[in-house]
Formats: structure tokens, sequence, C-alpha cells
């Protein structure tokens, strides 16, 4: 009876200190928030590509959108690469070699936007193909573009160099590198729980628009 009347006791002292913690972070969270959107030099879009729907970059765009405000302005191939790991990396590399691209919905103009987050998966070290077309059909010349992007491991390679030679008129902010969930967690639909949390994408957001 006593053993009973300990567990139950833990239970209710856990129960508190979860619901606790968690209005402590969202607090946390949206005063952050609300102080970085009078920040932020005008209209937002937060455009990424991402393989999948709850992949690690679109977790990371939703997170973005949400403290900015934003539009998010997903990516899409007109051609999905393949289910299988493996043959989405003989894909890409075909794209790769084959003009750098790959074909995408249209994307709409983003003349009344002044930042411009650009988000993608890190292959082989630098955005993917559907990110270079789109960098092709989009001018972001003027604008305040701001780059993320997540990675298997290997960080972010070149893609920050690329980007600013992708947008040389416009002006490049510090680019936030997020080490993505392997693919058995993506596909499990957990999207980038075991590295990063949205906060870390607050503490960012905060340091890139002081
Ligand atoms: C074709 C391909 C190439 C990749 N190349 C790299 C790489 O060069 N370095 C790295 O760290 N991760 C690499 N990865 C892993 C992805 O960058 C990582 O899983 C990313 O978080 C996936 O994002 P997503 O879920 O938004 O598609 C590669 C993945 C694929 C499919």
């Amino acid at each position: 009876m006593k053993m009973i009347g300990i567990v139950v006791g833990a239970v209710i002292v856990v129960a508190i200190a979860s619901v606790v913690g968690c209005k402590l972070f969202a607090s946390r969270s949206t005063e952050a928030t609300v102080a970085l959107t009078a920040k932020l030099p005008g209209k937002v879009a937060v455009v990424y590509y991402s393989q999948s729907k709850v992949g690690n970059t679109s977790t990371v765009a939703k997170w973005i959108a949400k403290h900015t405000g934003g539009e998010l302005v997903p990516i899409e191939t007109v051609e999905a690469y393949p289910d299988a790991y493996g043959d989405t990396l003989k894909a890409a590399k075909k794209d790769m070699e084959n003009g750098g691209t790959r074909a995408i919905k249209a994307v709409p103009p983003l003349d009344g936007y002044d930042v411009v987050f650009i988000g993608t998966p890190i292959w082989y070290g630098t955005y993917a193909p559907p990110v270079a077309e789109f960098f092709k059909t989009h001018s972001l010349a003027g604008k305040t573009v701001v780059p993320f992007c997540t990675h298997g491991g290997g960080g972010a390679g070149r893609y920050f160099v690329d980007v600013r030679k992708a947008c040389p008129a416009a002006t490049v902010k510090e680019c936030l590198t997020i080490r993505g969930s392997n693919q058995i967690e993506r596909r499990l639909g957990t999207g980038i729980t075991s590295h990063h949390t949205e906060d870390d994408v607050v503490k960012w957001l905060n340091a890139v628009f002081k």
C-alpha cells in the first residue's frame, strides 16, 4: 500500500514538472518571437526544399515561419526523387553532372518580400538540384537572404559560399546549419528530433536579427 502511494506521488510530481516546464519554454519562445518580429526588415518568405513532407529541412522551415510570421514557400520537384536512399544518391549525382538542376513546379515571384530565408538539405556538400533551379529562375537582388540547411553529419560544406555566388546582389546573412535526424527517424515522421530543438532556431534568429 505504502509502495502504491510512493508511485502515485512520483507520477503526480513528474506530471506537474512537465506542465510547468512546457509553460516556461512556451513563454520564453513567445517573448523572443515578439522581440524578433519587430526587428525583421520587412516581409518574410521562407523558401525551402525538403525531400519529404516530414523532412528535416521542412521541419526547420516551419519553425522559422512560425517565429518570423513568414510565408512558407516550398520548392517541389516535377518528378520526385526515388524513395530508396541509394537511388536518390544516384539520381542526385546524375542531376549534378547534368547541369546541376532538377525541374521544379512553378514558385511564385518573390517581388513583395524583403527577407528570403532559403533552406536545403546538403547534398554532396552544397544545395540540392531543385534549389539550384530556384536560383536560376528567381533573382534575389536587393533582398536580405538568410540561408539554412540540414545535413547528415558532414556539415554545410560549400553551401554558404555557393549561396553568395548564386545571389551576388543580395545581402546574405549568417547561415543556420543543423544536423538532421537519420533516414529511419525521418521515415517514422519524427523529423529533426534528436539533434536540435525549436528553441535553437529561435536563438539563431535572434542572433541574425540583433
Ligand atoms: C543525395 C543525397 C546527398 C547527401 N549528401 C550529404 C552530404 O554531402 N553531407 C551530409 O552531411 N549529408 C548529406 N546527405 C544527408 C542529408 O543532407 C540529410 O539527411 C538532410 O537532413 C535531409 O534533409 P530533408 O529531410 O529535408 O530532405 C545527403 C542526402 C542525400 C539524399
